[in-house]
């Protein structure tokens, strides 16, 4: 093992003077994994700041001051450590450190000397680390022994002269004084790659997002996936029919800003208001998610504007809601998203296409971004009985809902011109043979 002396290390000198850290001692001490490679790896030490881009965001906002830091570089296949958080993680610490490109940063400090382990990718596969699962507990005990040479283990004269040992040993007690105490997310979820999501749960992380009792309640990965890919923190986001509050939670937990409103709000921080006139300004929103009613199929509460009372095949249903896509478009900043939860009906042998009718009107006023095919769990009528008749009486059961992405035109709604594509056509693997005869 090679070691690097921290003093060597240049400190930076224009680093902000920051606030006064809370004293984190009554949280379990994890353990989170970098990456660099040789051409951003100075720029670490040099800074003492550890960055990434957004797919890992969500894990370096979760990062609290006292963690433990570990930096792996790619390139040299090569595990550096031990790093410890002298902030917590956030969003542009030093806005300019990789020209911009990983903003998502943490200031670190080396605990005694940087200790470098070679064959960084066969122990992160013997200890299976993802980046996006922090360590804790007996694994991150385990992990930090790689970082003590044995024989220093076994001569405590030698633990008092190793400075590094010493403080890495420290570190271990306080893990272990948190050994049996729950605060660990085992996986920060990563943001979706697909236009197909399908999330088992309403909620996830460790704290609850909306009220999953809530009649219709939103499932929080649907939000938490439309702020990671849409917004920074920081950044307003708005829900204009906000039931339970699930936005709300969300954006808290993700660090974003957010204001939520609904007809009839059942909880004191959404606030009372009609979604067809928002109280606003004009491009003053950097997101806005609505999970709006699909039709009467659901008893939200008895407020007479609630448009939940207005069945999905009368055209007024959509009119409605027009008028709250119009209010969503002046409040929205152009160039940015707007996400609209919705799905289909299909009642007493009719079918309603309502998702589709409500991108046809808001495509009146947005560009397409995409369209997300969301699968419905938890549905009341999935039951076996449901299942059955759905069989036997020739329909279907709704098993999706579409989560219609739009974004504000930045200039005026152009006619999009048909382009030339240079497809690349990818040769199959096994030749495709007809078969004889
Ligand atoms: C599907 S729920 C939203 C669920 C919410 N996202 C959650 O996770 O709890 C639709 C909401 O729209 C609200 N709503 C209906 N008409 C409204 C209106 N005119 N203005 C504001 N909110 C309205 C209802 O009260 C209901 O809470």
């Amino acid at each position: 093992m090679n070691e690097i002396k921290g003093k060597d290390i240049k400190t930076e000198t224009n680093m902000e003077i920051m606030e006064p850290q809370k004293i984190t001692d009554d949280k379990p001490i994890r353990g989170f994994i970098f990456t660099c490679s040789n051409k951003t790896e100075s720029e670490c030490f040099e800074r003492l700041l550890f960055g990434t881009d957004r797919i890992y965001g969500p894990v370096v906002i979760r990062i609290r001051k006292d963690d433990l830091l570990f930096l792996v570089n790619i390139d040299i296949n090569t595990l550096y450590g031990v790093f410890k958080a002298v902030s917590d993680g956030g969003f542009k610490i030093v806005p300019e450190a990789w020209k911009g490109r990983y903003p998502y940063q943490v200031r670190i400090k080396i605990l005694g000397k940087i200790v470098k382990i070679p064959y960084a990718d066969k122990i992160l596969k013997k200890f299976e680390i993802k980046r996006n699962t922090p360590l804790y507990g007996k694994k991150l005990l385990d992990f930090l022994n790689l970082f003590i040479p044995n024989t220093t283990l076994l001569n405590n004269s030698n633990i008092r002269d190793n400075e590094t040992v010493r403080l890495i040993l420290e570190e271990k007690e306080k893990i272990k004084r948190y050994i049996n105490k729950r605060d660990i997310e085992d996986e920060i979820p990563l943001i979706e790659s697909t236009t197909f999501w399908d999330f088992p749960r309403q909620n996830y992380g460790l704290t609850p997002k909306g009220n999953n009792k809530y009649p219709g309640v939103t499932p929080a990965l649907i939000i938490y996936n439309m702020v990671w890919r849409y917004t920074d923190p920081g950044d307003l986001v708005v829900d204009p029919m906000a039931g339970s509050g699930t936005t709300l939670d969300v954006c808290r937990e993700e660090k974003r800003r957010c204001v939520c409103y609904d007809i009839a709000p059942t909880r004191p921080d959404v606030i009372q208001n009609d979604a067809r006139n928002i109280p606003l300004e004009d491009n003053s929103v950097d997101m806005i998610f609505i999970d709006s009613p699909y039709g009467d199929n659901i008893r939200y509460n008895d407020h007479p504007d609630c448009i939940g009372k207005i069945s999905a095949e009368d055209e007024r249903f959509y009119d409605e809601l027009e008028k709250v896509m119009k209010e969503c478009y002046r409040i929205l900043k152009p160039g940015k998203v707007l996400g609209w939860l919705i799905g289909d009906q299909w009642v007493k042998k009719r079918f309603t296409p309502v998702g589709f009718k409500i991108y046809e009107r808001l495509c009146k006023y947005f560009e397409p971004v995409d369209i997300i095919c969301v699968a419905r769990r938890g549905q009341a009528s999935h039951t076996d009985v449901w299942h059955n008749r759905a069989r036997r009486f020739n329909f279907f059961l709704r098993g999706f809902k579409y989560l219609i992405i739009v974004r504000k035109p930045t200039k005026e709604k152009r006619e999009q011109k048909p382009r030339k594509i240079n497809w690349i056509y990818y040769e199959r693997k096994k030749k495709y043979k007809p078969k004889e005869g």
